[in-house]
């Protein structure tokens, strides 16, 4: 499966088998680390799973050595998905009520990647009201269940609530990975604002935050692309996958796109690139000597544009950020601009678009309107991407 997976490990009794979980991720072909959970090392040896994982096992403390190897951040950016096995009935409560209290939990708040749970418990804990609610609250957030099984239990009694065997497990992420929409293709992604320098200090921008163009980022690397991500200036880290470039105005962004787009079978232009730049740049910090001061603008050119004009272009998807008439308007910049897609917006409220975790679309083709409704940009993100890999494998 050519991926990695962030094994946590929580302290019940089906954590014996993790060596042989280890072992069968790695014969599908992941990478695999792991994280103890607080008393699992009471369950199971870690240098059995450091023998057969390959890696020094991380300890659920995070403490200023195990911060200063492999933090709890770069644990986060590493998965490609965070697998919980054996997932008790303590650290499932815990990663819903967002817990950042040991390693693991706190990989589980800061990661991107998706989660997926195992869990093994006694037949009565499984039928638990809170345990019930517990898992219905992770599935509603995305996270994957696996199991658990029914069978003879570790405390001799019979029910629902013994961990998946390990095989199985593993076949199953393996199965969670099975999007391959991209797969081969080469995507560019505009994303995060420009600045148009008026002086050395000063200069005219806008609020995005990058959000929405990393997350379709990753979602597309995920789907097995190959991506490219010209980025203006965030306060943000881009999927460590990406090939970056980091630009700054409008100007810079055309020629970091034009330089490569050639090799891209598909564009996807989410910066909020600046429609205008000041016509001169002072040198020097400019003095306010003056009551009033007026700018020249001149237009930037229209990156979109120009890649949906070229002789070959690729499959053109574009976003419209609308206060307003947010269909109607969007309608018009997709056939104007000659696109195959536009993923519309509604921007200015505070619950969406530019700088917001959520984000609502109407996604627009010659023949099709599909709402996405509001989610978080990552969820949302993958949506489209899915999406257009559908979109682009008609053409
Ligand atoms: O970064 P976030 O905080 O997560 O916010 C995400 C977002 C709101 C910025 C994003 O979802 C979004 O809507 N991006 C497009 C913003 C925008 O500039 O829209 P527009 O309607 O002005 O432009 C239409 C399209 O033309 C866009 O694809 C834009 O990238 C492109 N364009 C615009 C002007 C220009 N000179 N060159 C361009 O390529």
């Amino acid at each position: 499966m050519n991926k990695r997976v962030l094994l946590g490990v929580s302290a019940g009794i089906a954590a014996y088998k993790t060596p042989d979980l280890v072992r069968k991720l790695g014969e599908l072909g992941a990478e695999v680390q792991v994280i103890l959970s607080k008393n699992a090392d009471q369950f199971v040896a870690p240098l059995s799973l450091q023998a057969v994982s390959g890696h020094a096992v991380h300890s659920h403390a995070m403490t200023a050595e195990s911060e200063s190897g492999m933090g709890h951040i770069d644990l986060a950016r590493w998965a490609d998905i965070v697998l919980i096995a054996p997932a008790t009935a303590n650290i499932i409560a815990r990663l819903c009520q967002g817990n950042a209290d040991e390693l693991l939990t706190t990989v589980c708040v800061a990661t991107e990647a998706p989660i997926a749970v195992a869990p093994a418990m006694n037949q009565q804990m499984w039928q638990n009201a809170a345990s019930k609610t517990n898992m219905s609250t992770l599935a509603s957030r995305g996270v994957h269940i696996l199991g658990p099984d029914a069978g003879e239990q570790a405390c001799g009694e019979v029910g629902l609530g013994r961990m998946l065997q390990p095989a199985d497990i593993a076949a199953r992420v393996g199965g969670l990975f099975q999007n391959t929409s991209l797969t081969g293709k080469r995507v560019m992604i505009t994303a995060g604002p420009t600045w148009e320098a008026l002086d050395p200090v000063r200069g005219i921008t806008n609020h995005s935050s990058g959000m929405m163009g990393y997350a379709l980022a990753q979602a597309a690397i995920e789907a097995g692309a190959e991506v490219t991500l010209v980025t203006g200036p965030t306060h943000i880290t881009p999927p460590s996958r990406a090939e970056t470039v980091n630009v700054i105005s409008a100007l810079d962004m055309h020629a970091a796109v034009m330089n490569s787009i050639d090799q891209q079978d598909i564009f996807i232009g989410v910066a909020a690139v600046a429609d205008y730049r000041p016509i001169d740049t002072a040198a020097e910090k400019i003095k306010k000597n003056a009551e009033q001061m007026t700018i020249t603008m001149v237009k930037n050119p229209d990156i979109l544009a120009d890649v949906a004009n070229l002789q070959k272009p690729p499959f053109c998807v574009g976003f419209a950020a609308e206060t307003n008439d947010v269909v109607d308007y969007a309608r018009g910049k997709l056939e104007r601009k000659k696109l195959d897609l536009i993923a519309a917006n509604h921007v200015g409220g505070s619950e969406t678009g530019f700088g917001t975790p959520d984000n609502a679309i109407t996604l627009i083709s010659q023949n099709d309107v599909i709402e996405l409704p509001k989610q978080n940009k990552s969820a949302l993100a993958r949506i489209l991407i899915a999406e257009i890999a559908k979109a682009y494998t008609k053409i």
